[in-house]
This record gives structure tokens, sequence and C-alpha cells, in this order.
């Protein structure tokens, strides 16, 4: 076998065998096949794509490139929830513990920001004393004994997705669905779920900007889980603004907490209830009508906010913060204002932007070693289709003295378009796909 033949038969319309990708994708990772022949490849199938049997036999060899995490020790259906990344996304710190207070064990390994996207494991450190690392035993260990886990992703987890990521990143070749897809689900099966609820974003926030798009990558991704005999619900979910009221790692465990104290955004309220019920759907608790009741009155009843009390006891971290979360949370004392420069309706929101906005503030990170600042982020006054007058606040930025407060500021005047016409809102909910 020959690299130049697999890219030749691939740029010309040709079936990839299992054989060949394989040889393709452990040649690179043992260091064997140079990254300009991976790269010729990945520019090909951008053109070409892959079908689904393609798509299903590169998840695997990527999910077999690494560790495979045995959940067996842990008893019962483990469902697992992947969102496809956005703004103010903190809906995991909602539905694991809403999930877990349903008997469902929740072993969970999630990832950092990167991007313009925010990433559990930075949020769930800003709780002071909260390790996001477990060794496999101790993260057996909680999920049995306390129903619950969430850790950082272990290193030598689908090492192949992550050498081809990079490449793709310096590409062109990131935004193709069947590499995506791959990629994406190469992860979750190596982390061993029987199932998963997959949140695919759509909108100016998210990976896929239309719906079209996202219906594609939602379909790729339940079909991968489908070949490999997992159970796959996918979720269509708008992306168009920035999700809930935070943004930002203190600030959206707050908006976490004051949401499991029934206190959250109506529209992030339901985004994590219909997540929460697909789940336990998938673990067999019932139709979906009855897990949209059972996960409705776990939130309602406070069950869901004392799962989230054992989940930070577990892992070592403050659990003060749930009764007193704006002392113990590092949040920034300095706001400062952005606001409307004219008057009218929030007509449309770039959300990528006020993503890269919320890095320049500090709380993501552009390189994988960026630090973050877990205080700083945004309270978002304003939101898709609500009237504004002329300098009346928009958004209030929590800063500290690193932040880059011009450039945020120019991004979120580039973000935030005001018209006279109140626009159409979509709703939070958009499509599910089987
Ligand atoms: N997230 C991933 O893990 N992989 C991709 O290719 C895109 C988003």
């Amino acid at each position: 076998m020959r690299p130049y033949d697999i890219i030749l038969k691939k740029r010309n319309g040709g079936k990839l065998t299992k054989e060949e990708i394989e040889y393709m994708v452990m040649g690179y990772v043992n260091g064997e096949i140079p990254d300009y022949q991976i790269a010729a490849l990945l520019m090909t199938i951008y053109f070409k794509h892959l079908d689904k049997d393609e798509r299903a036999i590169l998840t695997e060899v990527m999910a077999n490139s690494g560790d495979r995490i045995d959940l067996t020790p842990i008893k019962g259906t483990k469902v697992d929830k992947h969102s496809t990344g956005g703004v103010g996304d903190k809906t995991t710190l909602v539905v694991a513990p809403l999930v877990a207070s349903l008997g469902i064990r929740v072993a969970k390994m999630s990832g950092r920001a990167l991007g313009h996207t925010g990433g559990t494991i930075d949020k769930l450190e800003s709780i002071p004393g909260f390790k996001t690392t477990l060794s496999l035993d101790k993260f057996f260990e909680n999920v049995n004994n306390f129903g619950i886990a969430v850790v950082g992703q272990t290193a030598n987890l689908a090492p192949a997705d992550k050498k081809i990521y990079a490449l793709r990143d310096s590409t062109a070749t990131v935004d193709e669905i069947s590499l995506i897809s791959a990629s994406i689900m190469s992860k979750k099966l190596a982390g061993g779920a029987d199932a998963f609820v997959l949140d695919v974003k759509v909108g100016s926030g998210a990976f896929m900007k239309t719906l079209n798009d996202a219906k594609e990558l939602a379909e790729a991704m339940v079909g991968i889980a489908k070949s490999h005999n997992k159970n796959a619900v996918a979720v269509l979910t708008d992306m168009d603004e920035p999700l809930g009221t935070y943004v930002g790692n203190s600030l959206e465990v707050l908006e976490a907490i004051n949401t499991l104290k029934g206190n959250g955004e109506p529209r992030f309220v339901e985004l994590c209830l219909t997540l929460s019920a697909w789940m336990c759907y998938l673990a067999g608790k019932g139709d979906i009508e009855q897990c949209k009741s059972l996960v409705k009155d776990s939130l309602e009843s406070g069950k869901a906010l004392e799962k989230f009390r054992d989940l930070i006891i577990a892992q070592e971290g403050n659990p003060k913060v749930v009764d007193f979360p704006e002392e113990i949370l590092p949040i920034s004392k300095n706001i400062i204002t952005f606001k409307a420069n004219k008057e009218g309706y929030i007509s449309k929101i770039d959300t990528e932007k006020v993503g890269i906005a919320c890095n320049y503030l500090g709380a993501g990170r552009t390189k994988k070693d960026d630090n973050i600042d877990h205080s700083v982020g945004m309270k978002i006054l304003k939101k898709h289709g609500d009237s504004v007058l002329k300098d009346e606040p928009i958004i209030q930025l929590y800063v500290s003295k690193n932040s880059n407060i011009e450039e945020a500021l120019k991004l979120l005047n580039e973000a935030y378009q005001i018209s006279n016409e109140k626009p159409v809102i979509s709703n939070i909910i958009i499509d599910v796909i089987k």
C-alpha cells in the first residue's frame, strides 16, 4: 500500500477500504506518513467527502488509536451528552446533576475552552478546590457512590484525532461534515458510554451556521453511533445568541447554580430539560413525555441542586458555593458597560464575535496552553428581539487588569445589529433527529 495511491483513489471519487483508512491514520500517528500526504488526503476528503461506511471506519480507527474507557464497572446504562460548542454553554453543569438525581449514572469526560467556545472543565475549575483530574479507579468509585463524576478527558483519548485535528486546523479542512462527525464520535466512542444525546448547535455562534449543515452533521453523528450499535439522539438547538444570561467561567457556574435553584432563564431551562429528558429516555426511564415530567420534577424539587452539591463534595470543591455562589466564586468586581449606539430592536447578534470578545477579556484561550482568568466574562442584558434605547446598557463586562477592553468593545460593536424591525426569534429547540 502507498499513501499516494490512496490519495489518488479518493481524489478520483473512490471508496476507501478499512485497510486503507487504518493504514493512513495509524501511519500518521506512528510518524511513518508525513504531514503533507495526510494534508492532501484531508483536502481530498473536504471536496469528495466520506460515505456512511467510510465515516464509521474512520471513527473506529481514531477511537482505537488510544485508550478506550471501559465503563462496565459502573452499573446501569451510561448515557453521555455532547455539545458541538457554543457561547455561554453551561448546559452540562445543569444537565449532569439533573440526570444523576434520577438515578442514572453520569460518568462524564468533558473538554476545555478552545477558540470562541467555552469548556465545562474550565468552568468547574472556577469552584475553589474542585479537582477535574481523578484516577480511573476514583472516577468509577465516585460514579458508583455519588452517581456522578465530571472529569477532563484523559491525555490518551483518541490521539489520532488530536494529531489530525491540529493538521485540519492549519490546512483549512476543519469544516467538513465527515471529518467533524468522525472527530467528535471517536472521542465519544472511546469514552465508553452506551448511548449519546448530541446537542448540535446551529447559528452564528456555532460551528454549523446553517440549519442544513447542522442537520447533515446531526444525521452523520447519529448514523456513526448506530453503526457501532449505540443509540443516539441529536437535538438541533439555536446558537444565534449567547446561551442564557452569562458568558465566562465563574459567571456560568453562578448561572448554573441559579438555574438549579429554579431561577434559570426560560430558554436555557427549556434546553436543559429537553436534553435531560432525552438522556432519561435513552436510559430507559420511560417515553419522552414521562421523561420530561421526571426531569421537571427533579429540577423543581431541588433534588438536582443537591446532586450538584454531591458532585462538588466528591471532587473536593468548596460546597458552600451552592449556598453562597457570589461570595465563593472568583467574580471580578470591575464592571464596565457596552451600550446601544441607537434606538431599535436587537435584530442580529454575531455570537462568535461575542465569544471572541470574551476571550479578549481573558475568559478563553486561543492556544491550547493559554491561561484562563476565571473571574471575567459578560452579563448579557439584551438579547435577540429586545428593544433598546440609545445608550441603554446591552452587556455588562466583568474585566480584570489583563483584559483587552478596547478590542472586546470593538468586537461587540460589530457583533450587535440594531434595526427598526422586530426580528423573528427561533425556538431554542429546532429539531430532534433519531
Ligand atoms: N469538535 C471536535 O471535537 N472535532 C471537530 O472536528 C469539530 C468540533
